[in-house]
């Protein structure tokens, strides 16, 4: 088995309870106002800085440098969904709630090793690129939302997403890491998995407050 496959099996209960949250379950019911769902494209705008910071930092690492992709970096997708959902003066509607200071603090906590890095990037990115193509067009049908903002966070120009999927996995597959190092991963991506299921949690605790 290649470690692409043995992260995703070792991995694939904590993305059960990301996927069992009780905002995306609202949010894809239709449930939700369009700042409701705003407020999560707020705190994917922190979290994205956080992430893409460390991969601009990173792009000339040996083995981090395999996961950076800038026409993956979502800051100015993000700012063209929030200008759509809030107005021009998006930025005082937004900031980063409790959980999402946590992840952001983790993120760059862990960003100078190459491991910690390919643990978050991979929890984001590769979900965005599956289940989040899933979410946009759901979004799209209650919000209507078209290409040029509102949901632009879920679009990656990057031509076959199956493809780019495939080369993602083939660059984990080719990882040189002994037992020691592949686990180290999947902690870090487990830990990935639990505090981007907080910061929904916690978009639960407030969609159902405002209700
Ligand atoms: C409505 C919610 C969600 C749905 C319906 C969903 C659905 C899916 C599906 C169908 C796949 C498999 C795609 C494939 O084999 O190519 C997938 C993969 C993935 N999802 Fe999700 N997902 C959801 C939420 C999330 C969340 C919240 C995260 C992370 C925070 C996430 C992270 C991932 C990752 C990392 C993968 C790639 C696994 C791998 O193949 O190694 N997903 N998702």
């Amino acid at each position: 088995m290649g470690f692409s496959e043995v992260l995703r099996a070792a991995t694939w209960s904590d993305h059960a309870s990301a996927e069992d949250d009780g905002y995306l379950k609202s949010l894809m019911a239709g449930r939700l106002s369009p700042e409701a769902y705003g407020a999560m494209v707020a705190q994917h705008y922190f979290a994205y800085l956080a992430l893409d910071g460390a991969a601009k930092a990173l792009a000339d690492h040996p083995v981090a440098g395999a996961f950076v992709f800038p026409e993956l970096y979502r800051e100015e997708a993000l700012v063209r969904d929030l200008t759509t959902i809030f107005g021009a003066n998006w930025a005082d509607h937004i900031e980063p709630s409790k959980p999402t200071q946590t992840l952001v603090a983790r993120i760059n906590q862990v960003a100078d090793r190459p491991g910690g890095y390919i643990a978050h990037h991979y929890t984001r990115y590769l979900g965005d690129l599956s289940g989040g193509q899933f979410i946009r067009m759901e979004l799209q049908k209650i919000y209507g939302y078209g290409r040029g903002g509102g949901v632009d966070f879920y679009y990656f120009d990057i031509g076959s997403l199956p493809r780019f999927k495939d080369e993602y996995r083939r660059r984990l597959d080719a990882l040189d890491l002994d037992e020691a190092g592949q686990q180290r991963i999947i902690r870090e991506t487990k830990l990935a998995y639990q505090l981007n299921t907080e910061v929904l949690g916690d978009l639960g605790r407030l969609a159902r407050a405002a209700a």
